[in-house]
């Protein structure tokens, strides 16, 4: 085979054959079709798109290019949660828990955050001695005991996607629907779970900016999934807002243990049932998603999630009293500052990636990967969409270990916008099955 017929034939609009992608995926990930060609076919995918067969194919390539998971020694349905990225997305540290306590079992892989989005992996190294770094049988033992373990992202996972990912930022076809569900579901296939939940965010802190196209991106996702054999359900959750009230890594871990004692922000909590729904029941924890929604509902009023959190924080080394005590267990930042509202109004928008920017500049994320965060640092939004706000009251505390700059001050006030009403938002759009 030859690159360039295949390009030529991605070009005149042909669909690609299962053996000539895999072909492909192969040969770029050996180094030997290089990266001129790759981006020349990235863009011929950007504009003449995949078929369902193609993706699959595609997505099937990119997982044999690298090592693959084997799950099989725990018992159980095992799901996995993905978001497709957003600002305050607090829901695993809540859900992780919270599934396991319905007896599901939650063998979770996750990431570390980059640029205005957070990643599940710092937060969770905002609780004192808790430790991310797990080995296959370790993770697969508590699992079994504890029905729940988080673990970050191993070395040779999709190799093929991590230097596809890394062209595609630079070449202009990041936002090409076939590349993106690929990329997701490839890791998600070779990270082992049998059913996996999609978390696919729409709004200004997303990747899909309208709901029509999260809704593709869903779908794709969805079939490609079923196609290779795992139950695959998605929801179209808000991110045009954060989510929740906390943006940053210690003040989101706070965040999530309220949640998980029932008294967690609204829509933080609504999502978590949502989408814990949808785990519990692909899990076989019940035989419908409204049944599985009243086990878990039961779960966080009854004080079992908390109890689970607990377990899983001490079992992996952290210190479990940030669960009845987080305020004297977690980071203390050095600097606050409030943010005070300059009129009076109805919060009627608040722009997620600006609000994440600004959490970044005071330290809750990195710029580039080698960045170190301050677990301390971040906001907490004392306003949301729909709330009421009187000039001089505070819609925002920010926290740094560094002096506070106006300048952060002045990005969050100019991105929490207010007017005279506000529709009210819409926090799940829809739900692909
Ligand atoms: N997240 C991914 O993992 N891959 C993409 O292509 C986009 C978002
Ligand atoms: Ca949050």
């Amino acid at each position: 085979m030859r690159m360039i017929d295949l390009i030529e034939k991605k070009q005149h609009r042909q669909a690609l054959t299962q053996d000539e992608i895999k072909w492909m995926i192969d040969q770029y990930t050996a180094d030997v079709v290089p990266d001129y060609q790759m981006s020349a076919m990235a863009m011929a995918i950007y504009f003449n798109g995949m078929n369902e067969d193609e993706r699959s194919a595609l997505t099937m390539a990119m997982v044999e290019s690298g090592d693959q998971i084997d799950l099989s020694d725990i018992e159980g349905v095992k799901v996995d949660k993905h978001s497709t990225g957003g600002v305050g997305d607090t829901t695993t540290l809540v859900l992780a828990p919270l599934v396991a306590s319905v007896g599901v079992p939650v063998a979770k892989m996750s990431g570390r955050g980059l640029g205005h989005t957070g990643g599940t992996i710092d937060k969770l190294e905002a609780i004192p001695g808790f430790h991310v770094e797990l080995s296959q049988q370790d993770f697969s033992e508590l699992v079994n005991k504890n029905k729940v373990a988080v673990v970050g992202q191993s070395g040779n996972l999709t190799p093929a996607d991590k230097k596809l990912y890394a062209l595609r930022d630079v070449t202009g076809t990041v936002e090409s629907i076939p590349l993106i569900a690929s990329s997701i579901m490839s890791k998600k296939i070779a990270s082992g779970a049998d059913a996996i939940v999609l978390d696919v965010k729409t709004g200004a802190g997303a990747f899909m900016k309208n709901v029509e196209q999260a809704k593709e991106l869903a779908e794709t996702m969805v079939n490609i999934g079923k196609s290779v054999g795992r139950q695959t359900m998605a929801v179209i959750s808000d991110m045009s807002q954060p989510l929740g009230n906390a943006i940053g890594n210690g003040l989101e871990v706070k965040e999530a243990i309220d949640t998980l004692k029932g008294q967690g922000p609204e829509d933080l909590t609504e999502l978590c049932l949502v989408l814990g729904s949808q785990m519990a029941y692909l899990g076989g924890a019940a035989d419908s998603l409204e049944e599985a929604r009243t086990l878990l509902e039961a779960n966080l009023k009854n004080g079992k999630a908390l109890e689970v959190f607990k377990t899983f924080v001490e079992a992996q080394g952290g210190d479990a009293s940030v669960a009845d005590d987080p305020d004297s267990v977690l980071p203390v930042a050095a600097y606050t500052k409030e943010v005070l509202a300059d009129q009076d109004g109805v919060v009627s928008e608040i722009i997620a990636d600006q609000i994440g920017i600004a959490a970044m500049m005071l330290g809750a994320g990195r710029e580039t990967k080698e960045s170190q965060i301050d677990l301390s640092a971040g906001l907490y939004l004392h306003k949301k969409v729909g709330d009421k706000v009187s000039a001089g009251e505070s819609i925002a505390t920010l926290y740094s270990n560094k002096a506070i700059s106006d300048e952060v001050g002045e990005r969050v006030l100019t991105n929490v916008k207010l007017s005279d009403s506000a529709t009210e938002p819409t926090l799940v759009y829809d739900i692909v099955q």
